[in-house]
């Protein structure tokens, strides 16, 4: 894999959160996933039966925005914007459940920033995308001693290059060291999505209760 952009967004450990607002309209919670039946099922749509992980299309249209991060750039970069996207189902199920249920798929969609003063102020927008992340939710332990699945996931990373093939070869080098911080919420950096426990609608107001104001700072990596 490109270890190289992977690790410099790594150095970046000032990391501002915006989260944006986006509509989860009524019905939306109503649509329960049912979970999946028992054996070697590939978790979710978008995994192979050998256990190959797919990007999945179409998560801007169709899925539900969890939340964005601003990594400002070491230098004097515009730095690197990431969206995160999960399929409204499964962020329904995390609502009710507190976990993500067997197939829950995440996108982590990495772009380039651009930055100009307007008439709001110094503002930052979505550049061109560089590349993806990928996790898919997978209680059953489906695919024992595959290098790209473990910890209760599937790892995937895809280059704007590529975009069909994953290029994480081992999640254990390519991924887990930068999310053990987030271990105690199942390897998800779940404090910047506070979609996920926001349970009034957008007509409602947003208690600030919903929001712990536990936000850690990871430490930044030495590489
Ligand atoms: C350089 C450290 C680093 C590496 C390497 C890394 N991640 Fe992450 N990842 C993060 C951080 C920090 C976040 C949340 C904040 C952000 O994006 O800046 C995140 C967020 C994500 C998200 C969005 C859901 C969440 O956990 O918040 C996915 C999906 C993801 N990463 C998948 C992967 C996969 C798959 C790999 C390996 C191929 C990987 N990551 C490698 C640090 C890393």
């Amino acid at each position: 894999m490109n270890r190289t952009f992977a690790i410099s967004s790594a150095a970046a450990f000032s990391v501002l959160t915006a989260v944006l607002y986006v509509g989860m309209q009524n019905g939306a919670g109503q649509q329960l996933v049912s979970s999946q039946p028992r054996g070697a099922t590939p978790p979710g749509k978008y995994v192979d039966k050998d256990g190959t992980i797919r990007l999945p299309e179409g998560y801007r249209l169709k899925w539900t925005h969890l939340g964005s991060w601003y990594v400002e750039d070491k230098k004097d970069g515009s730095g690197s914007l990431h969206d995160v996207y999960a399929e409204p189902e499964a962020v329904v199920a995390f609502r009710n459940t507190g976990k993500w249920p067997h197939g829950a798929t995440i996108v982590k969609e990495v772009r380039e920033s651009r930055k100009g003063k307007m008439s709001t102020g110094n503002a930052h927008w979505d550049g061109q995308i560089i590349q993806w992340f990928v996790m898919v939710k997978n209680t059953e332990h489906t695919f024992p001693g595959s290098p790209n699945w473990g910890r209760g996931w599937g790892w995937g990373l895809y280059s704007i290059n590529d975009p069909k093939k994953n290029i994480s070869t081992d999640f254990k080098i390519d991924c887990i060291g930068c999310h053990t911080p987030a271990e105690h919420t199942d390897w998800i950096y779940t404090h910047g999505y506070p979609i996920l426990n926001e349970k009034e609608g957008p007509f409602k107001k947003y208690p600030k209760e919903n929001y712990n104001g536990n936000e850690p700072v990871d430490k930044p990596l030495t590489e």
